[in-house]
């Protein structure tokens, strides 16, 4: 294992402080950041060094709670380094460039903890300083992309500076441990492969219900509806995971062609089906844990906010290929829920096993119906990581298995294109749900129609 740097742009900000850092701290604990490495924290304004050291160990000690350990904080933070960057000018770049030669020496990881707008000029001055050899990676994050022609422009941005071995594009949900499992489930388990279709499962359901409303980013979330913030992200990747053919191995690329081939097999939303698939609604007042809470339109009057976004959807998928013909993948996923949980269902039809239930959080658990010997798979007691700390892990050793690959961001895209322009077509209803509830009535009836419910926590 050789020393190697980590630049953070944006290095000072929430996502920095409040994931990387933590992240990076458990890496640094594993003994996974060699000696000499250096972590550099990149922010517009001027920071002295031990000031940002400073910062950290407050912040880590905020968010790690009973997980800091004062000495092993203060080793970590002794890897920190600031500089203060303005990426508009030549000389911050040269800067830069000065501290990181000679250039290609050791493997540079540059994480993007900015706005997607600051993509081009980064990149654009990555390349001109001549600071993206082929040992550098590229790390970013959603929002990559706001329709399938916004994600090709990023994809061009990115792939002028870096190939495309190089670039690492995080889905939070692909760090999560419980997702991850899934694979782990299906193809080195493998108990319940031969039983992975349409002969034997009637549906499977997939849920992330989150009780926060759109709090401070009724702005972003109004624009985005949860369509584009979590269908065409989290909840796609699961969905992959779920529906996907075995690989050959599970290589990253095998793992990810695979994938492809899913968000190709999806059929598309139209005019004409639209309203058979596609529920989608805003919350209303209602109660929250025995507090009142106001609805969706109230918390945005006033603030020159369209209050047009979806806060909850529910959607029929069908995946058109031979495994999965007739077997409806039933996702929903809100705002404003009667609780926080993500979760798998896979009903089957088969008299022996009924019913397979993944729990990806806040348990990390898999159910049986009927019970297993093996059942509570993973109830150690041992700390989760966090999906910084596996993604970051990753990207150190150079594994792009849980990332996503341009092509897979494209074809999903396509698809959630088509669902968008459906529904502006047709003008469909945008139905109300109480807050604290489990979304509207209407997302029940998708089920209905094929005999199926909703299997409740
Ligand atoms: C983010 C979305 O990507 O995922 C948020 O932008 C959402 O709106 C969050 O709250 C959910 O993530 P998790 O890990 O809390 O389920």
């Amino acid at each position: 294992m050789k020393a190697l740097d980590i630049v953070i742009f944006g290095g000072s900000g929430d996502l920095s402080l409040r994931k990387l850092m933590p992240a990076l701290y458990f890496l640094y604990g594993q003994g996974r950041l060699a000696h000499g490495s250096r972590i550099v924290g990149l922010s517009r304004g001027k920071i002295p060094r031990d000031d940002f050291r400073i910062l950290v160990l407050e912040k880590l000690k905020l968010y790690l709670g009973p997980d800091y350990e004062k000495s092993q904080a203060l080793a970590f933070v002794e890897l920190l380094d600031y500089m203060d960057l303005d990426i508009s000018k030549i000389e911050s770049w040269d800067k830069l460039a000065t501290y990181l030669s000679p250039v290609g020496a050791r493997e540079v990881i540059y994480y993007m903890a900015v706005p997607p707008t600051l993509f081009g000029t980064v990149c654009e001055q990555l390349n001109r300083t001549g600071l993206n050899p082929s040992n550098s990676r590229l790390v970013v994050e959603k929002p990559l992309g706001e329709d399938m022609e916004t994600a090709e422009a990023v994809n061009e941005i990115l792939s002028t500076s870096f190939r495309e071995e190089q670039i690492y594009r995080i889905d939070h949900y692909l760090g999560k441990e419980a997702v991850q499992n899934i694979l782990a489930f299906r193809f080195e388990d493998g108990t319940l492969e031969p039983f992975w279709n349409r002969d034997h499962i009637e549906n499977i359901q997939i849920t992330v219900a989150e009780t926060v409303g759109v709090e401070g980013r009724a702005e972003f979330l109004d624009r985005a509806g949860i369509l584009r913030d979590m269908i065409q992200n989290h909840l796609m990747q699961v969905l992959c995971f779920l529906a996907m053919d075995t690989p050959k191995e599970l290589s990253a690329d095998d793992v990810r062609d695979q994938k492809v081939a899913v968000v190709q097999s999806l059929r598309s939303v139209t005019a004409k089906n639209v309203a058979d698939l596609v529920v989608r609604a805003q919350y209303g007042p209602g109660d929250m844990a025995g507090q009142s809470v106001s609805g969706y339109a109230q918390e945005i009057k006033g603030k020159n906010i369209a209050g047009t976004g979806e806060t909850f959807i529910a959607l029929k998928v069908c995946v058109d290929n031979d495994r999965w013909r007739d077997v409806p993948f039933y996702l929903r996923t809100g705002k404003r829920l009667s609780a926080r949980y993500a979760r798998i269902v896979i009903e089957f039809r088969d008299a022996d096993i009924k019913q397979v239930i993944l729990n990806i959080q806040p348990d990390m658990t898999i159910q049986f119906d009927p019970p297993v010997v093996h059942e509570a798979v993973v109830a150690e007691d041992r700390r989760i990581p966090d999906a910084y700390e596996k993604l970051l892990g990753d990207v150190m050793t150079g594994d792009q298995s849980y990332f996503v690959r341009h092509d897979e961001i494209v074809a999903s895209w396509q698809w959630i294109d088509g669902i968008r322009k459906a529904w502006d077509e047709t003008k469909l209803e945008i139905h109300d749900y109480t807050s604290g509830s489990m979304g509207p009535e209407a997302s029940d009836k998708i089920l209905a129609k094929s005999g199926h419910k909703w299997v409740e926590n």
